[in-house]
């Protein structure tokens, strides 16, 4: 017999500094305003392919760094690049982009990665700078339920 479970967003962050950790508050609080939907958090250098392979979707939060994505969310995809190869195309996934002043690298190589992994994106990447606005914190409460909600 099959056990139903609500469906689980996971979120793999990299959250090194207050700023960021307003963002993934924000996070919190937009999937808590979809119902029925369990959140998975994680940090990324903590993450591993059994948290990916149980989730239903993904968000995935980190800063740019040296024109890159983190080097925790890099270490994330080479953790799980090959065993989830064929296990997570299609997966639904959302992200967001924290830097001083430029996201655009850091952006590229995700939608590299995530395209070769083929999942399916379903919000539109956030890209923030500086201290993060209400209006910026509303938009991490939106791409987070927006991925929530079609889980
Ligand atoms: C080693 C290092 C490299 C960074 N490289 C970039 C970068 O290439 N582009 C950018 O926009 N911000 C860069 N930053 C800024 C971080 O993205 C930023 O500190 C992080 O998003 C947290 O934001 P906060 O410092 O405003 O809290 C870098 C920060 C560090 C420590």
């Amino acid at each position: 017999m099959q056990t139903s479970r609500m469906p689980r967003l996971l979120v793999v962050h990299h959250t090194p500094s207050p700023n960021l950790q307003a963002v993934l508050e924000a996070v919190r609080e937009g999937v808590a305003m979809v119902a029925e939907v369990e959140l998975v958090v994680r940090p990324a250098l903590s993450a591993g392919a059994a948290d990916l392979l149980q989730a239903d979707g993904v968000l995935l939060g980190t800063p740019a760094n040296i024109g890159y994505m983190s080097g925790a969310l890099k270490h994330f995809f080479d953790t799980v690049y090959y065993p989830c190869l064929d296990a997570t195309v299609g997966l639904p996934y959302g992200v967001y982009v924290h830097g001083g002043d430029d996201t655009a690298g850091a952006l590229r190589a995700i939608a590299t990665i995530t395209g070769a992994l083929r999942w399916q994106q379903v919000a539109a990447p956030l890209s923030l700078t500086g201290p993060p606005s209400r209006a910026d914190l509303d938009a991490c409460r939106e791409l987070a339920a927006t991925v929530a909600v079609g889980l």
